[in-house]
């Protein structure tokens, strides 16, 4: 791909609905700022005007559309979502920490959707591999049982188009996570969701700092 070399950070967070994906990105961010770092947060699907347009119609229970669809649409938001935002941001610098991003594909359309069918899990590849030129360099998955998860965001407002779906599509989800997790351990890291948001949050700067070679004091 013809797009100039990235100087800033890409994080994506994944996990089953719940976890507290949206909450630990929040405290992230906070903590990288505090770092003096400039840091986007961002979202799939959605992430940039275009994207939230198909996010709404895919997110929305009176959408009636096949797996196919889904897929494209995912990837259509995706791909404006890249070019737009993510990659424009990485070059200027700032780290960009996405909630959700390819893996959520795989565990929802493929290991959910599609209950793990080798050739849905093909079509899926080829088409990160063709359209999104930039994988996270860092992916912290959120491990928590589903049911907690749901529990978590039962506190919420109405489900959406897939928080309808049974708790076994969620099993499905869960075991997508997890197999990623094993075949990519040198971008997947697993983090325990369970404890307070706090907890959660002082075991992912644990990582962060880590990896990017940050003191702990920054
Ligand atoms: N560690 C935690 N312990 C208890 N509750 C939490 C924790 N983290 C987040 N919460 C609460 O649980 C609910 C779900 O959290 P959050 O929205 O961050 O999850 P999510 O993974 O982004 O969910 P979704 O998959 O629906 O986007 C929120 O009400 C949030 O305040
Ligand atoms: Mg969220």
């Amino acid at each position: 791909m013809s797009n100039p070399p990235s100087i800033g950070r890409f994080i994506s967070f994944e996990g089953t609905e719940g976890v507290g994906k949206t909450t630990a990105i929040e405290q992230l961010c906070v903590r990288l700022q505090a770092a003096g770092i400039d840091c986007l947060r961002t979202r799939e699907p959605g992430g940039s005007p275009f994207a939230e347009r198909l996010r709404k119609i895919l997110l929305d229970p009176a959408t009636d559309i096949n797996d196919d669809t889904e897929l494209l649409l995912m990837f259509a938001a995706r791909c404006d979502h890249m070019q737009q935002v993510i990659l424009p941001a990485l070059q200027r610098g700032s780290w960009v920490i996405c909630d959700r991003f390819t893996d959520s594909t795989i565990a929802y359309q493929g290991f959910a959707r599609a209950h793990g069918d080798s050739v849905a899990l093909t079509k899926i590849e080829s088409l990160i591999e063709q359209f999104i030129p930039q994988l996270p360099e860092l992916t912290l998955w959120l491990d928590l049982p589903v049911l907690e998860g749901m529990a978590r965001a039962g506190k919420r407002s109405a489900a959406d188009r897939f928080e309808q779906q049974a708790t076994d599509f969620f099993n499905r989800v869960y075991a997508g996570f997890s197999a990623l997790a094993a075949e990519h351990p040198e971008r997947i890291q697993r983090i325990d969701a369970s404890g307070t948001a706090d907890e959660v949050s002082a075991r992912i700067w644990q990582v962060v700092t880590t990896q990017f070679e940050m003191t702990n004091s920054q």
